[in-house]
């Protein structure tokens, strides 16, 4: 490249912690070909959900950080909006760059599509087919302003196309399983905490999303199935969950025990250890299936459809017969679960980098 080119400008906006997650092989792989400017939008600001995966990670600092926090949908997405435009307006990127299906990635997308500048979305094409999920509206939304739409599996490519969206879709796999590619004998090679049940001797729990935990009466019952599994369940608590069980005055007893949030390395180290997870979030499923834990998925719908192969993944929704049923079933008989080339071999970044950066020589011209 002649010195004298300006090398094309990529802003990629984080917000949330998994953005962070897949965030760190993109971001290495997109510096060795263009210019980043990361923006961390603020929307989650704990020290443990946010600094401790860039320290982890080695995620470089981001250039801007936009401090939005947490509000209802409407004000964060606004704020959001807002103050992404005013960044995109100053750095003037050739390509905006989302993960994912948070409000950051919605915000993200609109604000560059309004500007008209590209949007390139990670993570392009899943689906729940769940209208009231604050997530699908994102994803949806955003999948229809993107030029680029990076694809993980071929199902995520079918629902595209069922959309009418055929131009600019690349099926790359899955950042997620880079970051697990990465970092899996790292997080192995880590000595087990004392005070945790050793290997092969636990469930691990998670729990987080909206229509679960902001129901009372739904979160007694997920927690009740919970307590009265037959191993201990190590439930670290997302913020939002920590905040509605003092809200509902729900003390976790029984098989639970409750952690704070976990790094990336030690969740890894967990749920590959793990008898069992349970858990209502969508990469989670996923590494569960690549890790070959069996996975019992809290919601009744997933986007992750590959994974309820074989009964490797099952859909419990939030109903405890289904919840201790499927533990059962688990106990009686291993499902066996590998997720082989299904995601990608660990490259997806570098495919994504290559793509985006034709993308934008091919523009100059
Ligand atoms: C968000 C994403 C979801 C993603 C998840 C990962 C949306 C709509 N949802 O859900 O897709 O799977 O992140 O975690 O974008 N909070 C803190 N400290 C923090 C962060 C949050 O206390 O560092 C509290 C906030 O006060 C808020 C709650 O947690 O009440 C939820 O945060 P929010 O960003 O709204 O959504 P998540 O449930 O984290």
């Amino acid at each position: 490249m002649k010195a004298s080119r300006r090398r094309p400008a990529v802003l990629t906006v984080v917000g949330a912690r998994p953005q962070f997650i897949k965030a760190a092989p993109l971001s290495r792989a997109l510096r060795r070909r263009v210019r980043e400017v990361l923006v961390h939008t603020g929307q989650h600001y704990d020290h443990e959900m946010s600094q401790a995966f860039f320290d982890e990670l080695g995620i470089p600092a981001p250039d801007r950080h936009l401090g939005v926090g947490s509000g209802p949908h409407g004000m964060m997405t606004g704020r959001m909006l807002e103050a992404l435009e005013a960044v995109m307006l100053e750095t003037r990127p050739d390509l905006v760059v989302v993960l994912g299906d948070t409000n950051s990635t919605l915000a993200g997308a609109l604000a560059a599509a309004k500007l008209g500048i590209p949007v390139a979305h990670v993570e392009a094409g899943l689906r729940s087919f769940d209208p009231r999920m604050p997530e699908e509206i994102n994803r949806r939304l955003t999948d229809h302003v993107s030029r680029l739409l990076f694809c993980p599996t071929p199902t995520a490519v079918r629902n595209l196309r069922a959309e009418r969206i055929r131009t600019g879709v690349h099926r790359v796999g899955d950042v997620m399983m880079d970051a697990v590619a990465d970092n899996l004998d790292r997080a192995r090679r880590r000595r087990g905490s004392t005070t945790l049940p050793a290997e092969g001797t636990y469930y691990l729990a998670t729990l987080h999303r909206q229509e679960n935990v902001d129901d009372p009466e739904r979160l007694t019952r997920l927690v009740g199935a919970l307590e009265r599994l037959p191993h201990p369940v190590l439930l670290p608590l997302h913020p939002r969950t920590k905040d509605r069980l003092r809200r509902t005055g729900l003390r976790p007893r029984g098989a639970v025990r409750l952690l704070p949030p976990l790094t990336y390395l030690e969740t890894l180290r967990l749920e590959s250890g793990a008898r069992a997870i349970f858990t209502d979030s969508g990469g989670i499923q996923k590494e569960a299936f690549i890790l070959g834990t069996p996975c019992v998925t809290l919601r009744a719908t997933t986007e992750w459809v590959e994974t309820l192969r074989g009964g490797a993944n099952r859909l419990a929704g939030a109903s405890p017969a289904r919840i201790l049923a499927a533990a059962r079933a688990i106990e009686r008989r291993r499902p066996r679960s590998r997720a082989g080339g299904l995601y990608g071999r660990g490259r997806a970044a570098e495919a994504i980098a290559r793509i985006v950066a034709r993308f934008l020589e091919g523009r100059r011209r």
